[in-house]
């Protein structure tokens, strides 16, 4: 039997759609291998967010490089948002690959397997694999609803890799929930660059929110989430869905990326820090207990120490639960890139950076130690160094020591410590 290795880097919807090659693969005959050097096939899932993203992919294919020089015969096939449109370019850089296919492009894939004489039934990619019913590893999978994004805020790249927004039908959406939940998924995590926008594109239009109160009722699936949310495109009718339905959880991925309102304008978010400000407070009164998070961009072209600052009090006044901060990375061919020069020294981005992450630890430590003491439900998904892990509804790590077999199960627990980033506790049973 064929082996495969599929190599992840980037970004929650990248890891869903790996998983999705590979129950395709696993449907075409192929097995999964422990490492690259063990594969006959490698699939390279790559992500450019950031020069540093583009690194890494570059090192692996360096690697990958050196193993086709080693074994000839084994195929190499690259995929995510490292692949433009220029495959032809990309082919004449790295002869050591024999295929590249954009995000999502899974026609292709299908096609190169049929060419090396694999008669594939495509069962592991249809978006609703009724033959498939063996349990899943995890309780926690991950979908993506819509893909692409048509907001072109300037620093980014995403949506010159992944196109324009194409929503996945509201009842196959569905479907695949309830084939998922019927291999032991009891939760769900949508995905797309801007949730927000779900649906504009079909028949009928519709949003979030009637997505959300569809798959709230099928039995025996615990929770929902999604990410992410953009601050302009978000709802009131969405708002109103999180709080009513029992199922989707109180939190939110909402990123600002900046406190500044010129560099918000540079940035072409569409929003103002006020507006921003007032949105989160009118969701922190519909959903009282809403954990939030946002992403920071940090040496935008042109920040100033001033604007910096303002991000800086945005940070100390909103309270996040968990800020994701970057430093600014020209990316080519981005609005930003042709029109602002990259002048922020990385001295300065490495200062700002570390003082978002060193006073975001204080805030997060702060609203963690409110946690001390509480019983919370945890989804377990697995064990790591001996403890088992899950989550809080909230979006809380949790760890907890217990003899039992305790994956995929809803578990009580008393929170004993708490750090910024995870609480531990024990099991409280019969509560
Ligand atoms: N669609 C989401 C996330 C997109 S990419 C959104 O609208 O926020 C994930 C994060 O990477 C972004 O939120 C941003 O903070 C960061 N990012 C994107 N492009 C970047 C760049 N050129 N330099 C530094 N960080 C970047
Ligand atoms: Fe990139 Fe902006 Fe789209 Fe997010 S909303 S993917 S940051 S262009
Ligand atoms: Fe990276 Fe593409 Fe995701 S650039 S962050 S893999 S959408």
């Amino acid at each position: 039997m064929p082996r495969y290795f599929i190599w992840t880097i980037g970004c929650q919807m990248n890891k869903a759609e790996s998983a999705r090659i590979a129950s395709y693969l696993d449907s075409i005959g192929y097995q999964v291998a422990a490492a690259p050097k063990e594969a006959d096939l490698v699939v390279l899932n790559t992500c450019v967010v950031r020069q540093s993203a583009e690194n890494r992919v570059l090192g692996t294919l360096g690697l990958l490089k050196g193993l086709k020089r080693e074994r000839p015969n084994l195929s190499i096939l690259v995929t995510g948002c490292f692949v433009d449109s220029n495959i032809e370019g990309l082919k004449r850089r790295f002869p050591q690959v024999d295929f590249f296919f954009k995000p999502g492009a899974y026609s292709q894939l299908t096609s190169w397997t049929q060419k090396q004489g694999i008669s594939t039934t495509e069962q592991g990619l249809l978006r609703c694999a009724h033959n498939d019913t063996g349990k899943l590893s995890s309780p926690c999978a991950f979908i993506p609803i819509i893909q692409g994004c048509n907001r072109f805020c300037s620093y980014c790249i995403v949506p010159y890799r992944r196109g324009r927004e194409i929503s996945r039908p509201l009842e196959e959406v569905v479907c695949e929930v309830k084939e998922l939940v019927k291999r032991g998924v009891k939760e769900v995590t949508l995905l797309g660059q801007n949730v927000d926008s779900y649906g504009h594109d079909l028949p009928g239009n519709p949003d979030l929110a009637d997505l959300l109160t569809e798959l709230n009722g099928i039995d025996d699936l615990a929770r929902i989430r999604f990410l992410t949310n953009h601050p302009k495109d978000i709802s009131q009718k969405l708002i109103e869905a999180i709080a009513s339905l029992n199922k989707v959880c109180e939190h939110l991925e909402l990123p600002v990326q900046s406190g500044d309102d010129d560099i918000l304008k540079a940035m072409r978010r569409g929003y103002s820090v006020e507006q921003y400000c007032e949105l989160l407070r009118a969701i922190r009164h519909h959903i009282p207990p809403v954990s939030l998070s946002t992403d920071i961009i940090v040496g935008f072209p042109g920040e100033t120490e001033d604007q910096f600052e303002h991000t800086f009090s945005l940070l100390k006044e909103m309270r996040f639960d968990v800020v994701h901060v970057a430093a600014y990375s020209p990316r080519s061919g981005t609005i930003a890139w042709r029109k602002y020069e990259d002048n922020v020294t990385p001295e300065v981005k490495k200062k700002r950076l570390s003082r978002v992450e060193q006073v975001q630890a204080g805030i997060a430590a702060e609203i963690n130690s409110t946690y001390q003491g509480k019983i919370v439900e945890v989804l377990v998904e697995s064990k790591k160094k001996g403890k088992w892990y899950g989550r809080t509804r909230s979006d809380k790590l949790v760890f907890f020591a217990d003899n039992n077999d305790c994956s995929g199960q809803l578990m009580k627990i008393r929170i004993e410590k708490t750090s910024p980033w995870s609480l531990q506790g024990k099991v409280e049973y019969n509560s």
